[in-house]
């Protein structure tokens, strides 16, 4: 017998009909956002015979060496939600400044963020990367947003997800009603609802960090990540296990679905920027949707989804995933 399938049409109908949070537009939105990722992920998988694996010879604002794909992919997200008429603007990793959507079209009530290509260092080396992306309300005053509209706390986001172009094609969603995971049918071009209610597990015994960077953190993290190696016959009486993609997606799908803890803490390197993750487009909508799945996410102090923007490529540290390990953490660097 045929197994009954939800698309991504009728999860996002019947969500609206159920919770009423997603309006039209938003739906629109989170579907041509889909959409998009089913072009990026199409690109990713050709490949050499695609023509986009290597470098451009461009920096972005980061200073980041921009890889042909981020380009690609920062172009299909611009040019799919430019015309739909439910955005004001658009803001993303790989752009200085914001996009306002032109006046060749009707002006919406939404602002997108996102990060084109995360995880581009994998790219050449055919890993798991992805495109992360945050919903947030524009301005209701009809003018075109400007840059300090994008300045609004993780709380306030509408929805958030992210795309994992893996041995599978994945899209984790939430409009702030829990967390679900589609895989993409590639025979067929559709989203298919395969993971309803993602929950993150509460206690784990596997972390994620760049452990080369230990000579360059803060004392509560070179403490946390200690206890940790110490195993079994240390402290905390078990063992732990570590794992590190270097696709902040790719590590933050395995947390989500067996648990762990996501750690890109600010270090001693580059004191005027804290870490290496961006607020806005990367740290917010997985801060939105480990919450939305039981989980927690702090900088170290505060509740990530709290944090008061000031820039658009602002940096933040991060500890997102299991609920007890993330506590942990931030109570170790409240603790003398
Ligand atoms: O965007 C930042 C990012 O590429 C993440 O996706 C990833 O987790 C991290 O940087 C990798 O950092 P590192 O180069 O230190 O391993």
């Amino acid at each position: 017998m045929r197994k009954k399938r939800v698309s991504l049409t009728q999860h996002l109908i019947e969500a609206h009909r159920t919770s009423h949070n997603i309006p039209e537009a938003l739906r629109l939105l989170l579907e041509v956002v889909g959409r998009a990722c089913k072009t990026i992920g199409s690109a990713v998988g050709k490949g050499a015979l695609g023509d986009i694996l290597g470098s451009t010879q461009t920096e972005n604002i980061q200073g980041e060496v921009q890889k042909k794909l981020d380009i690609l992919s920062n172009q299909i997200l611009l040019e799919s939600n430019e015309w739909g008429g439910y955005l004001g603007a658009m803001a993303s990793e790989e752009m200085e400044t914001i996009h306002p959507i032109s006046n060749d079209y009707p002006k919406g009530k939404y602002l997108l963020l996102f990060d084109p290509l995360d995880g581009s260092t994998n790219i050449d080396v055919n890993v798991s990367i992805g495109t992360i992306f945050s919903v947030l309300h524009a301005p209701e005053t009809g003018q075109t947003p400007s840059e300090s509209d994008f300045m609004q706390p993780g709380s306030k986001q509408v929805a958030a997800g992210y795309a994992l172009y893996g041995p599978q094609t994945l899209l984790v969603l939430t409009t702030g009603n829990g967390v679900n995971c589609f895989t993409l049918d590639r025979e067929m071009g559709s989203w298919v609802l395969t993971q309803p209610n993602l929950m993150i597990p509460e206690d784990t015994s596997e972390y994620a960090i760049n452990s080369s960077n230990y000579r360059f953190w803060h004392p509560p993290v070179q403490r946390y990540i200690r206890e940790m190696q110490e195993g079994a016959t240390g402290l905390l009486g078990k063992n732990f296990n570590m794992r590190w993609v270097g696709s902040m997606v790719t590590d933050m799908h395995r947390i989500l679905n067996r648990g762990g803890i996501f750690m890109y803490p600010a270090d001693t390197r580059n004191p005027s920027q804290a870490g290496r993750i961006r607020l806005l487009y990367e740290a917010n909508p997985m801060a939105f949707i480990v919450e939305q799945a039981g989980g927690a996410a702090t900088d170290g102090h505060n509740r990530l989804m709290d944090i008061q923007p000031k820039r658009l490529h602002q940096r933040v540290p991060v500890f997102l995933g299991s609920k007890n390990e993330v506590a942990r953490i931030t109570r170790y660097h409240s603790e003398p």
